[in-house]
């Protein structure tokens, strides 16, 4: 279950997200934290800094305009499609799948929405799930997509098992294309993933894109900054292309939407080289 769904934080991961399995389908998509398949889409102050502005600018936005996800929304009106949903929107019967959540109410979710696709739920820690998967399957590394979206990067779950940054690693000097995403409170943090990726991962293709905004999007009882990214692995310069273009176009929407006197006022996007 994911308590954010709606906010800043999901429309940049669920923007890019929807957007590359569109443009360049896996036959195999994998997630570890999968969440529920949808959420109905009530009002609250930080979905209106996130998904609500975003149906409010993207449809004059010439980058945004005819989105993956901007379609989504707008077919599914009331609806918030979590990154299950949008996966299996845009790949359907052509793909496979495997959703690991530990959540019981997010598993059944998944069982409903999944029922006559190739799919697998697993109601277990999604790292050592995948971490299994990886090293069993005989697939050809850029046939798999796996997203990575913990609450908790550094988790060990069992003291044997691997955390959700060491697995992306081991993904992605496997050759898999992953997207990671992740949050960080401190500007000292920006682009964090990116490094410790490339750390355990060294040599690997990585590029990052990464968001600062006023903390008050996304809990609006505070100030200060609160930033997020995604990070991804193996990925083709199209998506690479395409991502900076739609990290750029959130920012441009953005823009009106500034807290005065805050340390950041506003929403501002960043590559991390
Ligand atoms: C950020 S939410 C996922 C959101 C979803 N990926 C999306 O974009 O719509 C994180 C999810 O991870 C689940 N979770 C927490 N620890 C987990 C673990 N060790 N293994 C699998 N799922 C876990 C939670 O129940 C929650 O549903």
């Amino acid at each position: 279950m994911n308590h954010h769904f709606g906010e800043f934080g999901d429309v940049w991961k669920h923007l890019p997200l929807a957007e590359i399995l569109q443009h360049n389908p896996p036959r195999h998509y994998w997630e570890t934290h999968a969440g529920s398949a949808s959420y109905p889409l009530t009002q609250t102050p930080a979905r209106r800094h996130g998904v609500l502005n975003f149906l409010k600018h993207a449809p004059a936005d010439p980058d945004l305009q005819h989105s993956v996800y901007l379609q989504a929304l707008r077919d599914m009106p009331g609806i918030y499609p979590g990154s299950p949903l949008l996966a299996t929107r845009a790949l359907g019967s052509r793909s496979t799948y495997i959703f690991c959540d530990i959540d019981p109410e997010s598993a059944a979710s998944l069982r409903a929405e999944v029922s006559h696709l190739d799919a697998r739920i697993i109601e277990n820690d999604g790292v050592s799930a995948i971490a299994g998967e990886f090293q069993r399957a005989q697939l050809a590394p850029s046939d798999v997509l796996v997203l990575i979206d913990p609450f908790l990067p550094n988790e060990r779950f069992t003291p044997g098992s691997q955390t959700p940054l060491e697995l992306a690693a081991s993904l992605a000097a496997g050759g898999y294309r992953i997207i990671f995403w992740y949050a960080y409170f401190t500007l000292a943090e920006r682009g964090w993933a990116r490094d410790a990726i490339a750390g355990l991962a060294p040599g690997v293709d990585l590029w990052c894109g990464d968001t600062i905004m006023p903390i008050s999007f996304t809990y609006p009882d505070r100030s200060g900054l609160f930033g997020c990214g995604i990070v991804l692995a193996n990925a083709t310069l199209a998506e690479q292309n395409t991502c900076r273009r739609l990290g750029q176009a959130l920012e441009r929407i953005a823009a009106t939407d500034v807290v005065e006197g805050n340390n950041p006022s506003q929403v501002t996007f960043q590559i991390i080289p």
